[in-house]
């Protein structure tokens, strides 16, 4: 598989014709650069619950045209998993998922994707709503791409055999470099490596969600690279032509990525401490700054060209995390802007169609009766919690017009779904935010007879963390959180 000497030697020669170099390039410059967006999993952006969340398709797109604007052929491919987050969608949530994930096909265009290899969460809506939306795919897992006279080989495949078999073929066609979509996740692609016949290998699919929180780079003899998940990562591979019969992965990039290493783990810290509730503002502001200061920090080091052995044939990998305060290109947040503002719409439309409203709890039943119902017996809570955050849960959505979105009401309303709770989301009249119930369970029994066995006492982990899950709540402690809505009048003397 190993091609001659004087073949490389050729195609160098082929590449050093003027042809499409409009401009010299700075020395250190690559030849060409790959980036790759893996498991986007329908996310066109974060829900902001938190503060200084990662990701969104508008910030890829303007990460992507800064690296096109350094002048180098650059090639974008995708591992697929992107359209839909999970396998199985309610029939309520139906149109708003496929609406989103069209916009995310529409965005993945405008930002001249090459090719991808779709995954089973691609299907979620059949194989026919994929293709439908027109994104340039891998026929028979395997393609070479063509710009600036730098040709690259992208195969799939979910073994080494496969693979390698697909890695062949793209390099009789002249492909400099191979890219394997490894379909399946890490920890599989890692044994398959060596013999993939791939220059690098992309587990393109997450074993879990906690495996999908990280970007991963090994090395090895073919390196094996695994993205963050939803869209909040992508990776930077550089290229440069040269000697050799096998592109390297280079050793100088791996002090950049110790480095970067170091940075990410600072910046991590930071982000937690950033977003502890009990914070003083004027502390929080410091910590906010410092932050933006470290990932702008992070970002302009990892966009420096490395230091790359004189005439030598590789390539430098990157990981480039999508921070929150980082641009987001104009074209691509349109796309987005358009899919909120049309899905609330279509989303109350529907709910007053199909008219489901959720059941009310009869005698000694079980069910939610709201805040209303406990004020009787319980005033001297209720100025602790409309000072919390909680009482705004709802105003919050209204504030980014998102309290029609299904992908947000859930978690902003008291008994989303329940006996007695919210089951359409343009009727949310005394369930508004996360109100007694959301803690203390459904109280219909309790509040008509009331007991200490009848009603949850509240103080569990476990109650927050339906909501304040790893996603929405990333830096959630219960006993830093737990002071934050109790006072005197609510579990305090
Ligand atoms: C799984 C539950 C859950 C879902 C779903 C959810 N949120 Fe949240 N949201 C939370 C929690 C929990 C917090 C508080 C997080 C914290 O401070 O640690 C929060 C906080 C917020 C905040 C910050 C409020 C503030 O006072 O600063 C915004 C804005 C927000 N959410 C918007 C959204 C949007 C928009 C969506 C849908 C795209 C959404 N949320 C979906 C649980 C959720
Ligand atoms: C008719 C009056 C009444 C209503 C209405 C009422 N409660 Fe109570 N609640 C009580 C009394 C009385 C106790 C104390 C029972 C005891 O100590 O035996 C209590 C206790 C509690 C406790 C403490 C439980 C414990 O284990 O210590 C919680 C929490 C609570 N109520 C929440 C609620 C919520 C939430 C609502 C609204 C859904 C509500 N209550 C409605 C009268 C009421
Ligand atoms: C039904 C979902 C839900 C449950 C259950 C829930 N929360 Fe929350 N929590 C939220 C949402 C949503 C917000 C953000 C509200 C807003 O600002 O709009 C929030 C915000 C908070 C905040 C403010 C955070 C900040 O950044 O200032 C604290 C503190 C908090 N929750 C503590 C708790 C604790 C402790 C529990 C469990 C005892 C709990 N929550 C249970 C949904 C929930
Ligand atoms: C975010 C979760 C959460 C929400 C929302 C919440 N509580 Fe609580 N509540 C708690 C926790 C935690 C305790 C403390 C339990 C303990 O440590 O014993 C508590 C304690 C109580 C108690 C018993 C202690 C006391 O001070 O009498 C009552 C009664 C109570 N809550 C009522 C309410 C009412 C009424 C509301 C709505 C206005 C409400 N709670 C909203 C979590 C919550």
């Amino acid at each position: 598989m190993r091609r001659s000497w004087v073949a490389a030697l050729v195609l160098v020669a082929c590449q050093t014709t003027p042809v499409a170099k409009p401009e010299p390039k700075p020395a250190g410059a690559p030849d060409a650069t790959l980036v790759i967006s893996a498991e986007l999993r329908g996310y066109l952006g974060p829900c902001g619950c938190s503060e200084n969340m990662r990701g969104g398709i508008a910030r890829a797109a303007a990460q992507l045209s800064k690296v096109r604007s350094e002048g180098q052929p650059v090639f974008f491919v995708d591992s697929g998993e992107a359209l839909f987050g999970a396998a199985r969608i309610p029939d309520d949530a139906v149109p708003q998922q496929e609406k989103k994930a069209k916009a995310l096909a529409a965005a993945l265009v405008a930002m001249k994707l090459d090719v991808r290899q779709p995954g089973p969460l691609d299907d979620v809506r059949g194989t026919d709503f994929r293709k439908q939306q027109a994104l340039p795919e891998l026929e028979g897992g395997v393609r070479v791409l063509e710009r600036g006279g730098f040709k690259l080989g992208v195969v799939s495949g979910a073994s080494a055999g496969e693979l390698a078999e697909r890695a062949a073929r793209a390099r009789r066609d002249g492909a400099r470099f191979v890219v394997g979509l490894f379909e399946g996740a890490l920890d599989a692609a890692i044994p398959q490596a060596p013999k993939s016949g791939v220059d690098l290998l992309v587990a393109a699919r997450a074993k879990d969600e906690v495996a999908g929180e990280q970007s991963r780079l090994l090395r090895g003899e073919v390196p094996v690279a695994q993205l963050q998940s939803k869209g909040r990562s992508m990776l930077r591979v550089d290229l440069w032509h040269g000697a050799g019969d096998r592109p390297q992965l280079f050793a100088g990039a791996a002090d950049r990525e110790r480095a970067l290493a170091a940075l990410d783990e600072r910046i991590e810290m930071l982000r937690a401490q950033t977003n502890d509730p009990g914070l003083a503002p004027e502390l929080k502001a410091l910590r906010q700054e410092k932050l933006v200061e470290l990932e702008s920090r992070r970002a302009a080091q990892a966009s420096e060209p490395l230091e790359t052995p004189q005439g030598q044939w590789g390539f430098a990998t990157r990981f480039l995390p999508l921070e929150s305060s980082f641009p987001e290109e104009a074209g691509v947040k349109a796309i987005v802007d358009a899919y909120d503002r049309e899905v609330g719409e279509l989303n109350l439309a529907l709910a007053k169609k199909t008219n489901k409203e959720c059941p009310v709890p009869g005698k000694n039943q079980q069910g939610f009766v709201g805040n209303a119902a406990c004020l009787d017996c319980h005033k001297e809570a209720f100025p602790v919690w409309q000072a919390s955050k909680h009482a705004h849960g709802l105003e919050t959505l209204v504030k980014v017009n998102k309290q029609y979105h299904l992908d947000c009401i859930g978690c902003h309303v008291t008994g989303w779904q329940a006996v007695g709770g919210v089951c359409r989301i343009d009727k949310t009249a005394g369930r508004e935010g996360v109100g007694c119930e959301s803690c203390h369970g459904p109280g219909a029994v309790h509040a008509e007879d009331p007991t200490v066995k009848n009603i949850a006492k509240g103080n569990e982990p476990k109650v927050c963390v339906g909501c304040h899950d790893r996603e929405n709540s990333p830096h959630f402690e219960y006993e830093k959180y737990v002071v934050q809505i109790l006072g005197k009048g609510h579990g305090r003397e």
